[in-house]
């Protein structure tokens, strides 16, 4: 490794950055579509119950394996094992993770970027609500408008990137993820006031199992890796750049709790909308683009509001999608690569992949395996599947290899209750449940409901 590794300036800092990371797409776009195509309660339910016994555990063994190590999500592993561990392998899968959600969460960054641009030319506020349900097809119909704002996208990711941890992902982390949350209240006190406000609220939270399918089960797990930003190696980077006395129980815990919220709160929004405007709650990836204007439509200054939205949606998908890349280039550059070449190139090979995923709307929508097109593959695969056996094994190196040895480093004077559970939650509960449910989607077919 080249000189000193770099760190966030305080705690604060890094519980910014690491809610930039975990806060993102994953909370405002694909909670609320996936909540509604798996029929929303039962799905939450299970989501939840990931966060607490999955999730959170599971976040603090990829604090501890970071900021022990202070070595990149590769060599973490060596260092707290032995020379060419084998459980390297888990950060290897992290990086080839790492590749594919990038290049299919920039395109959907570049949507967000698209209605930014409806929003800030006044087109967004002043169409029809039959219009502005069309504004995202039409996009999809344009692979040059997709593509270009792919372009822009990546081009922002790599631009945070190239100024490194403090300058670059710190600072922007400080100021944009608090406005977030105050703009996502505000819209959150006009939601209240829609007709559909309470059907929203029955619709989350209220269980009917038998909208749940198998792999709906699999995907309430897999989100709650996605949305923690777990599994892949991204939380044992932000936290190889913490002191290595950090205590990092509570850090992770004020990480999840802001998470969860945020994806609630833009959950309750949305589908408050839908059902106050007679839209479809399972229609899928549209969902947040086709609903959020028509509330916006209702709201005195209209276009300012969309134009703050848009804006804060972008930020939360950049500064998650910075935190993907990091992982790559923290990688490189420990290999003795600069950082300005580590970003320009893993910059570069993911906004290729990219392409394939924004064609995947058009040109390339035809161009299928089983039944699915790169973009599908890439978020299926992923957040399904690898993001799931990443952090079953995450959670086994650290719950047998590192507990019960390391527990006074994560809570600081850890009372037993806490450290029991960890315990037992990295060695058996997180393990065995991800397990039971790959092999209960296994066994029921693959890649089918
Ligand atoms: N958690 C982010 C979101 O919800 C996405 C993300 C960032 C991520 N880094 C990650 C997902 C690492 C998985 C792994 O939008």
């Amino acid at each position: 490794m080249m000189g000193e590794r770099v760190h966030w300036s305080g705690r604060m800092a890094f519980i910014l950055a690491a809610s930039g990371s975990a806060i993102g797409l994953g909370n405002l776009w694909k909670f609320p579509y996936i909540a509604g195509t798996n029929g929303g309660g039962a799905f939450v339910l299970v989501y939840l119950l990931c966060i607490a016994a999955v999730g959170v555990p599971i976040f603090m063994a990829e604090l501890f394996i970071g900021s022990q190590s202070q070595k990149n999500a590769v060599e973490a592993f060596s260092e707290l094992d032995r020379p060419r561990s084998p459980w390297r392998v888990i950060g290897w899968l992290g990086l080839v993770s790492a590749v594919l959600i990038l290049s299919f969460y920039s395109v959907v960054g570049g949507w967000v970027l698209d209605f930014e641009w409806l929003a800030l030319s006044g087109q967004l506020t002043s169409s029809s609500e039959e219009q502005v349900q069309a504004f995202l097809g039409g996009l999809f119909a344009s692979p040059s408008r997709i593509l270009f704002w792919h372009s822009v996208f990546m081009l922002l990711v790599v631009g945070i990137a190239w100024g490194g941890v403090r300058k670059g992902l710190e600072r922007w982390n400080n100021i944009l993820m608090p406005t977030l949350v105050a703009l996502l209240v505000v819209l959150l006190v006009y939601a209240t006031r829609l007709d559909g406000f309470s059907e929203s609220i029955s619709f989350l939270f209220s269980f009917d199992f038998s909208a749940l399918s198998r792999a709906g089960l699999l995907e309430a797990v897999g989100h709650s890796f996605f949305t923690l930003s777990l599994g892949m190696g991204a939380i044992i980077t932000y936290g190889s750049y913490l002191q290595k006395q950090s205590k990092i129980g509570r850090i992770a815990l004020s990480v999840a709790f802001l998470d969860t919220l945020i994806a609630l709160i833009a959950g309750i929004i949305i589908f408050s909308i839908v059902f106050s405007f007679g839209a479809e709650p399972g229609q899928g990836p549209t969902l947040m683009f086709q609903t959020l204007p028509l509330l916006f439509l209702q709201m005195p200054g209209a276009q300012f509001v969309a134009i703050a939205f848009f804006l804060l949606v972008a930020v939360a998908a950049l500064t998650s999608a910075v935190s993907l890349l990091e992982v790559i280039v923290a990688y490189w550059e420990d290999r003795g690569h600069s950082r300005k070449r580590s970003v320009l190139l893993w910059g570069g090979v993911i906004y290729l992949m990219g392409i394939l995923a924004a064609f995947s709307f058009n040109l390339l929508a035809d161009f299928k395996l089983f039944g699915k097109t790169y973009f599908d593959w890439a978020d299926l695969l992923t957040s399904s599947y690898f993001l799931p056996i990443g952090g079953l094994l995450i959670a086994i190196f650290f719950g047998w290899k590192l507990l019960p040895a390391g527990l006074s480093i994560v809570f600081g004077e850890a009372s037993r209750w806490n450290s029991g559970l960890l315990l037992w939650t990295t060695r058996i509960i997180a393990p065995l449940a991800v397990l039971l449910v790959l092999l209960w989607k296994v066994f029921g077919g693959l890649f089918s409901a």
